[in-house]
């Protein structure tokens, strides 16, 4: 979130910065949450570059990406998509939850990576549009447990040599972030109770007892609303607990009880 202030906890930041100036395309992986996106807009902005960003679902098609023949008064024009319009322009192509995408997508975007750096537009008259000098691509994907991501073919991880690796911040580390983006407001032990049940159902997540993990996005909001007056149990159930309803009744009553034996309550 533009203002907050980014944290660059685990130098993650300063490595992309290397990355781009040996002219290294970066992949950055890690689970939903934990600062990816805000990674890499922190990077364009403190550079002063303009980034263009796609993000990447199963619904993407190429046209979004390369650009669209279009009817105009009688005469077909090209009206030029995302990664066209990055490559004359220069500065950042960010491209958000990669392993998501179709492999059609996958295969035009393959092509402006090379090292040639060029794209042929077969939609426009076999136009070939070259990337301007110093043009970037930095890729985000989620690991491989979350649902609608596909593995990236081999071809395309090896256009991306620089890998950074993003995780949940350590307890402190996720404070200090919450705070930034919820204020104080939310007291020192209600924020370590947050933090400490998030950590404790990341890791149930992770030995798959549990279905869902939750990201930093929900710990700022656990924050932000013990902050707004709400009771820390009362937004650790809000925000934590009652999402699990989504995958039964046994999993809910199980995430309940963790509120409760950490929370204490009725
Ligand atoms: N290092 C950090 N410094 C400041 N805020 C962060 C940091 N990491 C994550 N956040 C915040 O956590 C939330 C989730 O981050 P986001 O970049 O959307 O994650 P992702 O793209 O990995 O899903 C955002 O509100 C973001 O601003
Ligand atoms: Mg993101």
């Amino acid at each position: 979130m533009a203002g907050a202030g980014y944290l660059d906890w685990n130098g993650s930041l300063e490595a992309l910065g290397r990355a781009h100036d040996a002219g290294i395309f970066a992949l950055v992986i890690g689970p939903k949450g934990t600062g990816k996106t805000t990674l890499v807009r922190e990077f364009a902005a403190s550079r002063g570059l303009p980034i263009e960003s796609a993000n990447f679902s199963l619904r993407t098609r190429e046209g979004h990406l390369v650009g669209t023949k279009t009817l105009e008064g009688g005469s077909v024009a090209f009206t030029e998509g995302i990664l066209v319009r990055s490559m004359r322009r220069g500065g950042v192509m960010y491209l958000d939850e990669l392993n998501a995408a179709e492999a059609d997508v996958l295969l035009r975007l393959d092509e402006a990576l090379d090292d040639r750096r060029e794209l042929v537009l077969k939609e426009s008259a076999g136009e070939t549009v070259a990337a301007a000098d110093g043009w970037y691509a930095v890729a985000t994907i989620n690991p491989l447990s979350h649902a609608g991501t596909k593995e990236l073919p081999p071809q395309l991880l090896s256009r991306f040599p620089a890998r950074i690796r993003l995780e949940y911040p350590p307890a402190e580390t996720e404070a200090e972030i919450v705070r930034r983006h919820a204020g104080a407001a939310c007291g020192g032990a209600d924020l370590e109770a947050g933090i400490r049940l998030a950590d404790a159902l990341r890791g149930a997540a992770a030995v798959e007892e549990l279905a869902y993990a939750p990201s930093m996005r929900e710990t700022i909001a656990y924050a932000r609303l013990v902050g707004a007056g709400l009771a820390a149990r009362e937004a650790a159930t809000t925000v934590f607990g009652n999402v699990y309803a989504q995958w039964g009744e046994i999993e809910h009553k199980k995430v309940a009880g963790i509120i409760t034996s950490m929370f204490g309550g009725q």
